[in-house]
């Protein structure tokens, strides 16, 4: 499984030596982008994208929390960032669309849901995004507690992608630890988001590694 430590829960007063522990250990740095009306919570924008690429060597994955998330595709993509994902709350009937702009730009696309959507509604598009993330708390803040009813809509939505042979990827985002690294590996997820889990930990290093073995 991959691991991708989330920069929202990162040193933002010692970010550089944040973001060489995630060169030197983890797969993909997620990144977290919230405007404050899609979730009650705003973290950081362009004034910190833009200068990631100059010390990240890892993939970035941008995960859009925002209304309009296609005003910004453009910019994410001139940032380097290779995986960008948005919601399907924010995109409904455009999420092909979106997902085909997002390849136009030469990046990889996911659409991402909340744990009170159906799973079904990700099924249009597997063979289409090239991951799809299921949200195991409610999209807005680091620190939750994992939702125990993620692991069956992981296991319902890897089924439907074996049944279809399609390559698609399961990310799975919120809560993840060493308490449940395993379960949700076994459930079928490829990228494993952590935020808290590693940040707070004593030895960062140690947690990523923990936690791609599970
Ligand atoms: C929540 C974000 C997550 C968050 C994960 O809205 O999408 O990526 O940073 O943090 P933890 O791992 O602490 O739940
Ligand atoms: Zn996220």
């Amino acid at each position: 499984m991959q691991i991708a430590p989330s920069l929202l829960s990162a040193d933002f007063l010692h970010l550089e030596d944040d973001l060489r522990m995630v060169n030197d250990s983890a797969d993909i740095l997620h990144l977290d982008v919230m405007d404050g009306s899609f979730v009650p919570n705003i973290s950081f924008g362009f004034a910190v994208l833009d200068q990631l690429s100059k010390v990240v060597t890892v993939p970035m994955d941008a995960h859009l929390m925002v209304v309009e998330p296609q005003r910004w595709f453009e910019r994410i993509a001139a940032d380097g960032i290779g995986m960008c994902s948005f919601h399907y709350e924010a995109a409904r009937e455009n999420t092909g669309e979106y997902i085909d702009r997002i390849h136009a730009l030469g990046m990889k696309a996911g659409v991402v849901i909340n744990p009170d959507i159906p799973v079904e509604v990700l099924y249009d598009y597997i063979g289409k995004a090239d991951f799809l993330l299921l949200m195991s708390v409610f999209a807005g803040f680091g620190g939750q507690s994992f939702i125990p009813e993620s692991v069956g809509r992981v296991k319902a939505l890897k089924a439907e992608i074996v049944r279809r042979g399609a390559d698609t990827l399961i990310e799975i985002d919120g809560g993840i630890g060493p308490d449940n690294a395993a379960t949700v590996r076994k459930a079928g997820v490829d990228i494993a988001v952590a935020g808290s889990s590693v940040f707070k930990a004593e030895d960062p290093k140690a947690m990523v590694e923990l936690l791609r073995k599970a």
